[in-house]
Parts: structure tokens; sequence; C-alpha cells
């Protein structure tokens, strides 16, 4: 049989060098594609099935991040799912921050998986609602208070804790409120709420200053009252509830870009940020 190239030339110089191209594009290519998908920073959010939990959600995802996004009752979560449907960057699953097998069946789940931003969002919000006023105070709802938002929060936080180490930005976000700040009290209602932020604060403080050696970055952002549900711009005014408006005339009411302020704070807090108490326009807040 007729040999299409020469002993000496076999195979000739030409498909040697496009052998080794194509050798070269995939040890070099096929890495590149698996880091390119390591660098997109994955958040997990607890509570992300309404107002500031939803809209940092929506957010995430607009910016291309990984979003884990947990909530109490998925089945119930429409809007969550509808941005999911929406978002195939947006994964929903199922976390009450106080059910301690849910946490370890998400920790197993999500064994090994670096996440760069956890987000303790969830909360019991009542600084508005409820028997919050001296006199008045339902003690089991007040216990309720404080275990939800204290050490529902540490718990997530020390359960993923591993997923945060092993990430790039290695933050853990605690959403607190400028009604947990002692030095900053004017109105005394809603003590459960106050206490219950004011315990988080210190909790995350302590935790910052016990992680900062492994450079893990603690936030302690008050969020405000964000406009989630953009009433500032509603067509008819009398549909915003009442409680709204009064915040609205009173200035007590920030934009829906905070938001993105601050998911701007939380990318530029570095380890000397980590337990410094921020509100979310960047202002330090007392204790
Ligand atoms: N809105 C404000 O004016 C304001 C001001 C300062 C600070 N903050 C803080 O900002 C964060 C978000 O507030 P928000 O206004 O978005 O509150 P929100 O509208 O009341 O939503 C609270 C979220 O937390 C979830 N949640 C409550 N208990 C939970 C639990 N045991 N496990 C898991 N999820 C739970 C709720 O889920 P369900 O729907 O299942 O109940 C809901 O998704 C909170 O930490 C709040 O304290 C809010």
């Amino acid at each position: 049989m007729k040999r299409l190239f020469s002993n000496s030339e076999y195979p000739p110089a030409g498909i040697r060098w496009a052998a080794t191209a194509v050798f070269i594009f995939f040890v070099t290519a096929i890495p590149f594609t698996v880091s390119a998908e390591d660098e997109v920073p994955t958040i997990l959010i607890t509570g992300s099935n309404a107002s500031h939990g939803l809209a940092f959600a929506e957010e995430y995802a607009a910016l291309g991040w990984h979003v884990i996004a947990t909530c109490r009752t998925p089945a119930k979560a429409d809007r969550l799912n509808a941005l999911a449907e929406k978002f195939p960057n947006v994964i929903v699953e199922e976390l009450d921050i106080v059910d301690v097998d849910e946490i370890n069946a998400l920790v197993e789940k999500y064994k090994g998986k670096p996440i760069d931003v956890l987000m303790n969002n969830a909360a019991i919000n009542s600084f508005r609602f409820g028997p919050n006023f001296f006199g008045k105070i339902d003690y089991e709802w007040f216990e309720q208070i404080l275990k939800v938002n204290i050490i529902g929060q540490l718990q997530v936080s020390e359960a993923f804790l591993k997923n945060v180490a092993a990430s790039k930005q290695k933050k853990i976000i605690s959403m607190t409120s400028t009604g947990g700040s002692i030095g900053e009290l004017e109105i005394p209602i809603a003590p459960a709420y106050r206490a219950s932020k004011a315990g988080l604060n210190m909790a995350m403080r302590a935790y910052a200053l016990h992680l900062k050696r492994k450079g893990i970055i603690v936030g302690i952002i008050a969020p405000g009252t964000v406009d989630t549900a953009d009433y500032m711009n509603a067509e008819d005014p009398s549909t915003v509830p009442r409680n709204y408006r009064n915040m609205m005339k009173m200035g007590r009411l920030a934009p829906r870009t905070a938001i993105d302020d601050m998911i701007a704070l939380i990318d530029r807090l570095t380890i000397e940020d980590s337990g410094v108490y921020y509100e979310w326009t960047g202002r330090g807040i007392a204790w």
C-alpha cells in the first residue's frame, strides 16, 4: 500500500504542529472553562421570598451571580419562583433558619460549594407591627423574635462557614437595623425587635473578631426601610398603605436603589470593615 508520508516525515511537520496546537488548546481551554464557571460568585440569601430578600435575589441574579434563594415555604413563594423561571442562575431552596434539620440538610446538599456571600436577611421584622409597646408585650412572641433574629442568623452562619471560607470573597452579611442601636435610641417602642437586633449586633461583632484571622469578613448592615414595592412611584397614591405614606412624609423610606447601594457597600467591604455596624448609606452607626 502506498504510504501517504515518507518515513522520515511521518507525520509531516505541518500535521505535527497542528496536533500540538490542538493538544495545547484542549489542555489550556478545558481547565479555563471550569475556572471561568468558578469565577461566577455565589450568594445564599435567607428569607428571599419577600421585600428586601426578594429584591436582593433579583439584583444579584441580574448581575449574573449564582443565587441560592432560600425561604420557608417554596411552594407558596410565587414571586421568587417566577424569578427562578426568569433567571436560570437562581435556585430556590427551603430553609427555616431555626430548623436545625433543614439547616443540616442544606449544608449537606451544598457540601464543598464555595459561597462568596452568605446573606442573613430573614428575620421577624416586627418594628412596626405586633405588641410592641411596654405594658402590652407578648413574652412568648418576644422569645420567638430573639430566637429567629439572633440565634437563627448565627446558627446559619456557623453551619455554612466552610462554604464561605472556601470562597473568594468570604463574606457573611448580617441584616440588622438602626433599631438595634443603643446609642441612637430615641423612641421607646418595639423593645423585642430592638433587643433582638442589639443582641444580633453583639453576636456578629464577636463572630467577626473570631473569624478575622481566617480572613472572613462579617458585614453588619442596617438596610433601612427600602421601597421594594415601588410605592414612591405609585400611579394612584391612595393604593399606598398608610404606614408607607407616613414613612414617605417623614423621609424614612429609602428608594429601591438603596438595594444597589447595599450591594456596592457589600462589594467594597474589606477585613477592616469586619464587625463594623453600618447603615445602608455607608454611615457608621453608634452601638
Ligand atoms: N423593612 C424594614 O423596614 C427594615 C428596617 C431595618 C432592618 N430590616 C431588616 O431587613 C431584613 C429584611 O427585612 P424585610 O423588611 O424584608 O422583612 P419582611 O418583609 O418581614 O420579610 C422577612 C423575611 O424573613 C422570613 N422569615 C421570618 N422568619 C423566618 C425563619 N424562621 N426562617 C426563614 N425565614 C424567615 C420571612 O419569611 P415568610 O414569608 O415565610 O414569613 C420573610 O421572607 C430583616 O433582617 C429586617 O430585620 C428591615
